[in-house]
């Protein structure tokens, strides 16, 4: 498995980037990551290239065997750019144009700006695309679905929704725009939703601009990606991602290029709240399920993080190391941190590298280089990938929809997702997290937590795996929107009312109130946020509520479906239900389980079909006990052992 660094050549001096690659092959260094800002060094004046720089960077990492990772800087347009045409800045919703001086604020519709990043990233994939050292390509930088409301954006916004609906009468119908006579009459009415808060807009409005958003930034993605395939068909091309505020739609982002490529920063100080213990276990997967393919980490935590925020305790012992191993176990293939070198000028100098200021390696980068030579012996690895039984949904759109309307006090779309990811993880199996309309017969278990707006495509999905015997489990709020972001005039769960069996009569958003829920077998459980009244029609009730004027009805359902069962979970419940539902759901459709794993503890499996290699991972910061089953081979010491202790955020990998 590979370990590399980002590394900036334009921020040291040339002296420094021969000693740096020394030390990186002496560390076990096999990827550089450059580039990505570096527009002003690439091009000081319009039309003015200089690659000498560059060519001298990459052949130095080429002598040191480094593979290297190209970056588009089209992230950072020159400030002669900006000043030329100070109309490629972003507008914010605002309406005010976005001030330079920091960085991505170029508006990726911008003519100008596309013209001068198309220009630039012709010029280095001619120039890089075919170098060998030259192993893969990013394009640009963490891009976002941009709330951009510039004029260029305005248009586009118009053509895009004149494409959708052909013409002004179906949007305002589609949009409801008799409500606050809010009907266009000319197409120049049409706005971007403003900086106001979400809720008090347009919900139909707010949803298409997400979506229109999303498709500017994959757009722009799959531009600049055609230009690096033209010169060289066969180059690696990705772009880095995080969990922004502008999400754009992941499934499509990375629909034509060759692998996902996540910025990971796991949380230094672990959860106080049990809740979150494994959540980021949970974005791991949903990275690895956008391709449902092994992915990158672009950027990977190296040291105390900073300047977006005051900063963070330093990494605790273990953990530059552990969550470097974590990603591997949930499916990353190559890891890359950010940064070699703590910055020592400009914006990012208290974001921390591998290398402190002191430029004296430090106990992280002793582990760092412990953990270069433990990837090197997971070659056995390398050709594996996690197969799983569990498969979670997650929909870019129920995301934007629930960010619109977030529904009562503390509702976020994420938390159920979380939940019943945390549940499965405890009995340490590997959990898919994938698109609605992805493939579900491979799958024992699909839970389609939060269906809120309806999706053809997604809804036939799930009633044809829950047909062929599938089983599934729904949740609150689920076909309660059409696909424009409007109520659907039907009894809740609208469409899905005849697989789960039961009707919603009434809802009790009860926020952060709680109340108590009871099974079947007497377990009793909090519950908050939202309660779902139901009348049964084929279900069975798996748990009733005990409290309020609904006190006995059904707040968790059952029912069979042709050859499959369909659950419905009415209520958000405390994570102690979600465990026992997990577990019995587990039993019901024959998934193993590893019970009574210490609370932190992750297991995971990766395989190539003939062999596969059980990951414990300790993300606690206590010491745990593991008992194996039997005896098994640690392809990380080369040990055989049936029982081992792990350190906090210590890793095993034993062949099973
Ligand atoms: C992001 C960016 C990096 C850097 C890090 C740390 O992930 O892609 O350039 O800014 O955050 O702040
Ligand atoms: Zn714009």
């Amino acid at each position: 498995m590979r370990i590399g660094v980002d590394y900036y050549p334009e921020q040291w001096d040339k002296e420094m980037w021969q000693k740096d690659a020394d030390l990186m092959v002496k560390t076990g260094v096999k990827l550089v990551r450059m580039g990505e800002f570096a527009w002003s060094r690439l091009e000081p004046r319009d039309g003015q290239f200089d690659f000498a720089w560059l060519d001298e960077a990459i052949s130095i990492f080429a002598r040191h065997s480094i593979g290297v990772i190209l970056c588009t800087p089209t992230s950072c347009p020159p400030l002669w750019m900006y000043e030329t045409y100070p109309d490629i800045t972003q507008v914010g919703p605002d309406g005010k144009r976005i001030q330079t001086g920091i960085r991505a604020h170029r508006c990726l519709n911008a003519p100008m700006f596309l013209y001068y990043a198309k220009r630039i990233t012709e010029q280095l994939a001619h120039r890089y695309a075919r170098t060998t050292a030259v192993v893969g390509w990013q394009i640009d930088n963490e891009i976002e679905a941009y709330p951009c409301t510039c004029e260029v954006c305005r248009g586009l916004f118009r053509d895009w929704l004149i494409d959708k609906y052909d013409n002004l009468e179906n949007i305002n119908s589609a949009f409801g725009n008799s409500v606050w006579s809010g009907e266009y009459s000319d197409i120049s009415q049409i706005q971007p939703p403003t900086a106001y808060p979400k809720a008090w807009q347009n919900p139909s409005l707010c949803l298409e601009y997400s979506r229109f958003a999303s498709d500017m930034a994959v757009k722009f993605v799959n531009d600049m990606t055609m230009i690096v395939r033209r010169h060289y068909p066969k180059a690696k091309v990705t772009t880095n991602t995080y969990f922004s505020e502008n999400k754009p739609d992941y499934y499509r982002m990375y629909e034509l290029l060759d692998f996902v490529a996540y910025d990971n920063y796991p949380p230094i100080m672990l959860p106080e709240d049990d809740d979150e213990i494994y959540s980021h276990a949970f974005y791991l997967d949903l990275m690895r399920g956008v391709k449902q393919k092994n992915f990158w980490v672009m950027e990977q935590l190296s040291g105390p993080t900073g300047c977006w925020m005051p900063m963070s305790p330093t990494p605790r012992p273990g953990q530059i190391k552990g969550y470097a191993l974590q990603a591997m176990a949930h499916g990353a293939d190559t890891v890359i941190h950010f940064r070699w070198r703590t910055a020592n000028k400009g914006a990012e100098m208290y974001w921390h590298g591998l290398i402190d200021h002191s430029n004296v390696p430090s106990r992280r980068f002793i582990e760092f280089a412990d953990l270069c030579r433990t990837a090197m012996k997971l070659t056995a690895i390398e050709t594996t990938e996690l197969v799983s039984d569990i498969a979670i949904l997650y929909s870019p759109d129920n995301d934007w929809a629930f960010g619109i309307q977030p529904q009562t006090s503390g509702f976020e779309y994420f938390e159920q997702l979380k939940l019943f990811h945390a549940a499965f993880t405890r009995y340490g199996v590997n959990v898919d997290i994938i698109s609605p309309t992805a493939d579900l017969t491979k799958y024992k278990a699909v839970i389609a937590p939060e269906m809120y707006v309806y999706d053809q495509n997604a809804a036939e999905n799930i009633y044809r795996y829950v047909i062929k015997g599938g089983t599934v489990v729904m949740t609150n709020r689920s076909g309660v929107k059409d696909a424009f972001n409007n109520c659907i005039m039907e009894p809740l769960p609208t469409v899905y009312r005849e697989l789960i069996g039961a009707e919603i009569v009434e809802y009790d958003p009860i926020g952060d109130m709680e109340q108590t829920i009871k099974d079947f077998a007497g377990n009793e459980f909090r519950c908050s946020k939202w309660c779902d009244i139901m009348e049964l029609t084929t279900a069975r009730a798996y748990a009733e509520y005990e409290d309020c004027f609904y006190s006995g009805s059904p707040a968790v359902t059952m029912n069979r479906y042709c050859s499959g069962v369909a659950y419905y979970v009415g209520t958000v419940c405390s994570r102690e239900f979600y465990e026992s539902f997990a577990g019995n759901i587990m039993k019901q459709t024959g998934i193993p389980r590893l019970k009574d794993l210490p609370k932190g503890v992750e297991v995971t499996t990766r395989t190539n079909g003939l062999d596969d290699y059980i990951f414990f991972f300790n993300n606690s910061e206590q010491e745990v006990e593991i008992t194996l089953p039997k005896a098994m081979f640690s392809i990380i010491d080369g040990g055989e052992r049936d029982n081992f202790t792990l350190k906090p955020f210590d890793m095993d990998v034993v062949r099973k």
